[in-house]
């Protein structure tokens, strides 16, 4: 059913589970440090988590590394550059590799930048959040806003020419003014990236429990509104649902996800997917997500928490999901390389979105319309299995 003219593009996530604090939003696989970090134990079940996965991607070049969390930036300098030598020495990697280090601006300080920088990092993503410390603190932060501007500051000091911020809007008690404020102070910051985030309460945290009091539907929509008017206004376009990039500045990585390309995940709780040509499959592996259980098995099976392999059906709906998010639509002929499907499995579906406003659909190129993109979680229904 399955055929590959060739694998896509290869990317490496790296996930780190630890943070100093737990946030009561996040329902990210991270876990409050509590003791000392095991630093050197956990890049060595890193460096046996990624050999016991060579043998699936023999030959084939990485094209991003990223290092995500919980708060890679806990990690010092020294364990980064062991794991990236590491990562050198084990797999072929693409001359104009990127290679991005999640930071948490509590955890940050120039010193640590300038070492990740000579360790092989070349982008930082810094979690500003919000600059409003009234916000910060209501979302349990451990960083205040002069931390944060400090941080994004001292990533451009230390010579970094890629840097994101993360900022989050409609937040607890947040005025449409304040998220316009802070979008302006974080736009003035001259990040070249931002991802731009709307608060959601998160089956698992302690917010959705204790739900916070959060700005309405119409609120929301008004941040939003005037929010892509203010970004676009200084040269930020949105290439996907929460991120805004000038020219040459789009995260690579991220957009490998979005163009359903082929990934590797090592560390505690990683996900990958990893197509094979030959046995025309694509397989999903999921690590042990605690980092306990993660580190006592490492390098193991008994750290493969789960694998399988995507029918037809599934991968059609996760192709749509990702490649949805992005705004410039995409070709059937994508379709076909990255799926391995031919594109009657797709037409039909299509079609239909059209006919209902949707989509547009040119017997090529599928794009949405402007009532598509506002409502995607509708057209993305279309496509479940
Ligand atoms: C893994 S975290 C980032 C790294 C770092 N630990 C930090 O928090 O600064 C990735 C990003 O997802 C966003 N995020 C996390 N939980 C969210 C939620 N419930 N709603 C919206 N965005 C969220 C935040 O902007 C966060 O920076
Ligand atoms: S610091 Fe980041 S990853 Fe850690 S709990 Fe907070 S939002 Fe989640």
């Amino acid at each position: 059913m399955f055929r590959f003219q060739a694998p896509p593009p290869l990317a490496l996530y790296i996930h780190f589970p630890w943070c100093e604090r737990k946030c009561p939003y996040c329902d990210f696989n991270s876990h409050a440090v509590g003791g000392e970090l095991p630093e050197r134990q956990y890049v060595e079940a890193l460096l046996s988590d990624l050999e016991q996965e060579l043998p699936a991607v023999w030959g084939r070049t990485v094209q991003s590394i990223f290092m995500g969390g919980g708060t890679p930036s806990l990690f010092s300098p020294q364990a980064i550059d062991t794991l990236l030598s590491g990562i050198r020495a084990r797999l072929p990697l693409h001359p104009g590799l990127e290679v991005t280090l999640e930071t948490n601006p509590g955890s940050a300080e120039q010193a640590k930048f300038a070492a990740y920088r000579r360790a092989g990092v070349n982008r930082l993503s810094i979690g500003v959040q919000s600059l409003n410390d009234t916000h910060l603190g209501a979302l349990g932060r451990i960083h205040n806003a002069q931390q944060a501007v400090q941080a994004a500051r001292s990533a451009r000091q230390a010579g970094f020419d890629n840097f994101n911020l993360d900022l989050m809007f409609a937040l607890p008690q947040q005025s449409i003014t304040q998220a316009l404020t802070d979008l302006q102070a974080v736009i003035d910051l001259q990040p070249d990236h931002l991802s731009w985030y709307q608060l959601t309460l998160e089956p698992n945290t302690l917010f959705h429990a204790r739900p916070p009091d959060l700005p309405d539907d119409d609120e929301k929509w008004d941040m939003l509104y005037r929010g892509q008017s203010l970004l676009a206004e200084h040269g930020y376009t949105q290439y996907e649902v929460s991120a805004y990039a000038g020219d040459g500045k789009r995260c690579r990585h991220n957009l490998n996800y979005w163009k359903f390309g082929d990934y590797l995940g090592i560390g505690a709780g990683a996900h990958g997917k990893i197509t094979s040509a030959a046995e025309g499959v694509i397989r999903r592996t999921w690590k042990r997500r605690h980092p306990k259980d993660y580190l006592a098995s490492a390098g193991s099976r008994q750290c493969i928490d789960g694998e399988r392999e995507l029918s037809a059906a599934e991968t059609l709906f996760e192709f749509a999901l990702n490649r949805l998010r992005l705004k410039q639509g995409f070709e059937l002929n994508e379709f076909e390389a990255a799926c391995g499907l031919q594109r009657d499995w797709m037409i039909p579906i299509v079609q239909q979105a059209q006919h209902d406003g949707l989509l547009s659909f040119d017997g090529e190129l599928v794009q949405h319309t402007d009532q598509g993109w506002q409502f995607l979680n509708d057209l993305l229904e279309r496509f479940l299995p």
